[in-house]
């Protein structure tokens, strides 16, 4: 009689799970009718994906639940940290290129959700259909299968400026002390960046900022300008260094143009490129933009390999792009040029500026993003640098800190994903990386 009841009730129980089973995994993942977007949408909320990647989640019965409690909100703050997918909810017709890239990385892969959210809420995780229509998705919103893609092989612009603002650019008449031009900072011939070794520059007088010069090269991709991207775009940006004490010296724009107004030939130029307004802070700061557009560097190995040429890249650079996706690089450096259209915490992982060596002092520029938004939650948000001829412009990171992209991307894998990589895995990312230099007339590129 015992054990006819306890059959009767373990049957029960089967039939309970397999339905709940049947329920989760057949029909509360059917898709239904409805634009892309809303199916988009409803597959990320069916997922759980809402409950860690955003701020305002309702949070599941158990999230008060001794020791599962706590673990479940430490992964809500990773996960939000990590990726604020709440913030982009609202309109997901309109989501960022940079939560783009990330969910493409976590649908490619597999990864999410994590582990011990799939165990309790077993079904979750996405099924093959979800993550077809994800991954198709994404491609329609970019228009391109990966999460880089080649570089224009040319630009629009106007050359006579651009030509002037060429001169304008190595013109040491734009410090206060006629010593220092942009070119000494931004060394054309190899790499756009600072001096190899140099982890800050030097300015006026000898004088030292805080970071370490980004390229020029390939600028124009960058979705705002700085390192804290306190500048809107190149020509807003051109207006920085002139008046920055401890790069070029000056006051104002006005003290610069007022310098360069006694060449009377500068002028009339000026005057006849930009009739009626001539020459000011604001026609100078655009004819060097003008050039600056001219900076890009196509025809790289890898744009050749991405265009079909499979001979372009060799076997351990192709395992190194493979090994650049697969360990979630490419979610943040995305894009034509690899990076410089986002802005990301630094410390991830860890205390990357406890950890630093000790020459290095705290300093202001060290706060990232929040020294322009003076917002709180952008403490040590940095603009995602460009990768593109990355080969050339050591030192590495805004603060000049790595000399090797060896220890670069090493730092990455343990500040930005708290893992270490394979040295198999460092070694065929550093091989890729080394494939990314490309072709422009001012950059001379040793063989
Ligand atoms: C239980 C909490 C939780 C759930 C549910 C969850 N995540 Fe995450 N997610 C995290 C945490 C924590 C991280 C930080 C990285 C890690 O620890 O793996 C993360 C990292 C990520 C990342 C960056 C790393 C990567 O692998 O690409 C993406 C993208 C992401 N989640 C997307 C999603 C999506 C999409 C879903 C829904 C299918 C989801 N997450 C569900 C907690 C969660
Ligand atoms: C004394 C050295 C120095 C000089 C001179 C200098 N720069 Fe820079 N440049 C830097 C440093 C350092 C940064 C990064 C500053 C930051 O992000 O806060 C930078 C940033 C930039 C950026 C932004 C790149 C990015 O990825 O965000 C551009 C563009 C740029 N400079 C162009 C110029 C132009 C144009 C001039 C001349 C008008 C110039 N620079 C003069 C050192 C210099
Ligand atoms: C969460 C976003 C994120 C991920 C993931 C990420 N990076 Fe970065 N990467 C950044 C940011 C932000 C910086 C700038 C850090 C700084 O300057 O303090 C950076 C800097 C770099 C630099 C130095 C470039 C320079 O010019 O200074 C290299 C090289 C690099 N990353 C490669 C990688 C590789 C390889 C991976 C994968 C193992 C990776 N990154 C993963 C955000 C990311």
């Amino acid at each position: 009689m015992k054990r006819k009841v306890l059959t009767v009730c373990l049957g029960a129980l089967v039939l309970v799970v397999a339905a709940i089973a049947v329920y989760r995994l057949v029909i509360r993942k059917s898709i239904p009718e409805a634009s892309r977007e809303e199916q988009v949408a409803l597959i990320l909320e069916r997922n759980g994906c809402l409950v860690c990647h955003s701020t305002d989640a309702e949070l599941p019965f158990y999230s008060n639940f001794p020791v599962i409690g706590p673990q479940m909100q430490a992964h809500i703050r990773a996960g939000v940290r990590f990726f604020d997918l709440g913030a982009e909810m609202d309109d997901i017709s309109s989501m960022s290129e940079a939560a783009l890239s990330k969910l493409d990385h976590a649908v490619s892969y597999s990864t999410m959700p994590v582990h011990s959210y799939r165990m309790v809420h077993w079904g979750s995780g996405l099924n093959k259909a979800e993550k077809s229509l994800i991954a198709a998705w994404i491609e329609e919103k970019r228009g391109y299968a990966e999460p880089v893609w080649p570089i224009a092989k040319s630009v629009e612009y106007d050359e006579a400026k651009a030509d002037l603002g060429e001169r304008m650019f190595n013109d040491a008449r734009l410090s206060l002390d006629g010593t220092i031009s942009c070119a000494t900072c931004h060394v054309l011939e190899s790499g756009g960046a600072d001096h190899e070794d140099e982890r800050v520059s030097e300015g006026i007088y000898g004088l030292k900022g805080g970071v370490n010069a980004p390229t020029v090269y390939n600028a124009e991709y960058n979705a705002r300008q700085f390192w804290n991207g306190r500048a809107a775009d190149l020509v807003e940006q051109a207006a920085g260094p002139a008046t920055n004490p401890v790069e070029m010296g000056d006051q104002s724009l006005e003290d610069v143009v007022s310098r360069l107004s006694k060449d009377k030939a500068l002028v009339a130029e000026f005057e006849s490129l930009y009739p009626g307004v001539g020459l000011t802070g604001e026609t100078l700061c655009h004819a060097i933009a003008e050039f600056e557009r001219t900076l890009i560097t196509p025809d790289s190995r890898f744009d050749l390999y991405l265009e079909g040429d499979e001979t372009a890249l060799s076997e351990i650079e192709k395992q190194g792009y493979e090994a650049f996706k697969k360990n979630s690089c490419a979610a943040c450096h995305f894009g034509a040029a690899l990076g410089g259209r986002s802005f990301e915490y630094v410390d991830v992982y860890g205390d990357y500026f406890a950890d630093r060596t000790a020459e290095i002092e705290y300093n202001s520029d060290d706060e990232g993003l929040k020294g322009f938004t003076l917002k709180d939650e952008d403490l040590h948000r940095f603009k995602v640098p460009v990768l593109r001829n990355v080969a050339l412009t050591a030192p590495y990171f805004h603060d000049g800190s790595f000399q090797s992209l060896e220890e670069a991307v090493r730092a990455m894998a343990r500040y930005e994903l708290g893992k270490s990589l394979s040295g198999k895995d460092v070694e065929s990312i550093v091989a890729f990386l080394n494939t990314l230099t490309g072709v422009n007339p001012h950059l001379i590129v040793e063989k």
